[in-house]
């Protein structure tokens, strides 16, 4: 088991991507702790995890928020005394030309996609400092890469937490902490929803996916799980400040 001992924190760990990561770190070793907004959901997969045996627990949090991202830190170490691994999946993607979205959503896509990985930094870097150990892993996009029409919050925040996720990087290379990025291409999840719609909608969207995915099949979750155990690990031990393209070819042609 890859991830034997160690305790991870899965922001957005409740459903789609975020939940196939959680599911899969339980299951290489590791205690973990989904923190999400959606209550319902995330109790719900603790406990069926628990039931299995997994040491995991649910706590809502906002990762847009100082104060709940403190909370969510005091209480990974009020339950486990450390904390080695942070995977930054949470994100909303609203989509719309600049013209088209309003300030607020641009604010709050900003908030929750990339002020939310810096105060996890903030607020969980000194941990690791003293461990003198850590693997913190953001969750980027092939949109990190690649702009797409009427989609610009979402690019531009997804380009941000490539920069962040290299300046982090180089700023605690020196603590042993690695900071890397995982990219994924299209994953059918609930984030899509929206997205989909200025396609012609899901079906559409999945009925021709490889015009725009190379390999033709919407990325399943557990694929990208499979990336982000691999960073957790120490298997991944000489790789900071990486961008882990896993996108279905999308931005091989680009
Ligand atoms: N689905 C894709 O095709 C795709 C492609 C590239 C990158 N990604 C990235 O993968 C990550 C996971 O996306 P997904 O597709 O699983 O989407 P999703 O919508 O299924 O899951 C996102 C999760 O984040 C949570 N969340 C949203 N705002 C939050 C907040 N303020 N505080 C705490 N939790 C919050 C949601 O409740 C949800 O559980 C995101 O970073 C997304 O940008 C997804």
């Amino acid at each position: 088991m890859r991830l034997e001992g160690k305790v991870a924190i899965v922001t957005g760990g409740a459903r789609g991507i975020g939940e196939a990561i959680v599911r899969d770190f339980v299951a290489e070793g590791a205690s973990v702790v989904i923190a999400d907004l959606l209550e319902t959901e995330g109790n719900a997969l603790a406990t069926e995890l628990q039931e299995m045996g997994y040491d995991v627990y649910f706590h809502k949090t906002d990762v847009s928020s100082e104060d709940s991202i403190k909370a969510l830190r005091n209480f990974t170490l009020g339950t486990f005394s450390k904390l080695d691994v942070v995977c930054n999946n949470a994100a909303i993607n609203i989509p719309g030309a600049v013209t088209e979205l309003s300030e607020d959503t641009w604010t709050r896509t900003m908030d929750v996609n990339v002020k939310s990985q810096f105060l996890m930094g903030k607020h969980t870097v000194p941990l690791m400092q003293k461990q003198g150990k850590g693997s913190i892993i953001n969750m980027g996009s092939a949109n990190s890469f690649v702009a797409e029409p009427r989609l610009s919050a979402y690019v531009a925040s997804k380009g941000a937490i490539l920069m962040l996720t290299r300046a982090m990087a180089l700023d605690y290379a020196k603590d042993n902490i690695r900071v890397n990025c995982i990219c994924p291409g299209w994953v059918d999840t609930t984030l899509n929803d929206a997205h989909a719609e200025l396609y012609g909608g899901r079906d559409v969207v999945l009925q021709d996916l490889s015009s725009i995915q190379p390999i033709g099949r919407a990325i399943n979750p557990s694929e990208i799980a499979k990336v982000a155990t691999f960073l957790a690990s120490d298997d991944s031990s000489c790789m900071t400040g990486s961008p882990v393209i896993a996108d279905g070819g999308i931005t091989a042609g680009a």
